[in-house]
């Protein structure tokens, strides 16, 4: 029996349902917001991930999956949203369109990592980008987008956690006294972040080695050591965060595991028993454009894994009972009525009804049966004596009631008296 792969997870037909939920809660509110669905291809021409997420981040160092294809080109399926809508947005000069420009994308990602609960190999994003504005209303606005998601699926026990990384300016200065913190710790580090000391010193502090970890918690700490502009920038974020309403904590050890982020960064995570952990996280990044070949311009964003939020509303018990199911089941009895049936449901689907019929030359009973198992909220038994009379006899499956109705007004009684339409 061949598998799936490791990492991978079918959503099988008995599941979609809850992915459509979430699915169509986050497409009303980007558009009640102003975002636009931005779609890119799966893979990318692997040096957008080197230069965009950075070559010293975990996520391009262990993480891509990278091959070359037969024209010997090297790409990859892509780890992350940002660096491929940030190439689309130069490559289709959308800079040159008034601003900002506000994007939403729902799509799978995929990383090399070790699968466990809520940790895939391949798995589902909803993200949004914003480019072309710096002010921190922004960042407030795509944070309050990220909690609209939670509250209007009714998620409690999340948390809002912010912080501010500074700008390169800022950055130069604090690297530095970081080199100075570490020089002592060089041999007790871990390879990798050897290597960050040279590249990247801030990158050691995302590492997840527990040595590591031990020395870099007494670190200096980066929000202690950002510039002016970035303090105001975080300043004005908290005052934007406050008149929303919207509940935040600082978390001053927050870096994010990603080169380009650049002042804000944010993470949501849930404290719910049994769906613990990060489940979102973003921040701006105003270097990324301009380093993927596009103008100064400024960008910020986040993505949810929806495989988390999906773990979450498990948790708490939110998923409503699967409502998919068809508005009526017609039985057939007869060679005449089983043609007859097909042009009827035929017809009704036409009319915009989810109508089922017999494919298995069943019985009526084990018709009925069937029925009974689709969920069907109606079913109609049609014989020729029903064709004759231009009639059958509807019965509500949940209460048992019928009602005799004509062919030609089914859709209408269907229409009006289903309880989901
Ligand atoms: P990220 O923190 O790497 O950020 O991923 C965002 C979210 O994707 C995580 O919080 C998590 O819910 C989900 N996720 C990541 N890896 C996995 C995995 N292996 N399995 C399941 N879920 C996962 C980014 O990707 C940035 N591009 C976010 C961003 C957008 N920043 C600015 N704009």
């Amino acid at each position: 029996m061949i598998i799936a792969p490791r990492g991978t997870h079918d959503i099988l037909p008995s599941e979609s349902y809850r992915w459509h939920l979430i699915e169509d809660k986050i497409k009303e509110i980007c558009l009640e917001f102003g975002y636009k669905e931005i779609r890119t291809p799966m893979f990318e021409s692997t040096e957008l991930f080197e230069r965009g997420v950075g070559d010293t981040t975990d996520v391009v160092q262990k993480e891509m999956y990278t091959f070359l294809d037969k024209g010997g080109r090297s790409v990859t399926l892509r780890p992350e949203g940002t660096s491929p809508i940030v190439r689309s947005f130069v490559e289709s000069s959308l800079y040159a369109q008034p601003q900002p420009t506000k994007l939403y994308y729902l799509y799978p990602c995929f990383r090399y990592e070790k699968p466990q609960a809520g940790r895939l190999r391949e798995f589902h994003q909803f993200g949004v980008e914003v480019m072309g504005a710096d002010t921190a209303a922004v960042d407030a606005e795509v944070i309050s987008l990220a909690m609209q998601v939670f509250s209007r699926l009714n998620v409690t026990g999340i948390e809002l956690n912010i912080n501010s990384i500074g700008c390169p300016k800022c950055r130069s200065a604090y690297n530095e006294k970081l080199k100075a913190f570490f020089k002592p710790h060089l041999g007790e580090l871990c390879e990798t972040c050897r290597q960050r000391y040279e590249k990247n010193p801030l990158r050691i502090l995302d590492c997840k080695v527990k040595s590591c970890k031990a020395i870099y918690n007494h670190a200096p700490v980066l929000l202690d050591n950002i510039c002016e502009d970035c303090a105001a920038h975080f300043e004005q974020l908290k005052r934007y965060l406050e008149v929303m309403e919207i509940p935040y904590q600082i978390d001053a050890t927050i870096v994010r595991g990603l080169d380009y982020y650049t002042k804000t960064v944010f993470e949501i995570i849930s404290k719910n028993k049994g769906s613990e952990g990060t489940i979102c996280g973003g921040g701006r990044y105003n270097g990324l454009i301009a380093e993927i070949g596009g103008p100064e311009m400024t960008g910020v964003g986040f993505a949810m894994g929806l495989e988390r939020l999906l773990l979450v509303l498990e948790s708490l018990d939110l998923i409503p009972e699967n409502l998919e199911r068809p508005d009526i089941f017609i039985a057939n009895v007869g060679e005449q009525a089983d043609l007859f049936v097909q042009k009827l449901v035929y017809g009704l689907r036409n009319a915009g009804i989810s109508a089922e019929r017999d494919y298995l030359s069943r019985s009526v009973k084990a018709q009925m049966k069937y029925a009974n198992k689709t969920g069907a909220q109606f079913s109609a038994v049609i014989g020729d004596d029903d064709i004759a009379a231009k009639s059958a006899s509807v019965k509500n499956m949940q209460t048992g009631e019928t009602d005799n109705v004509p062919f030609d007004h089914l859709a209408e009684f269907i229409k009006t008296n289903t309880m989901t339409r």
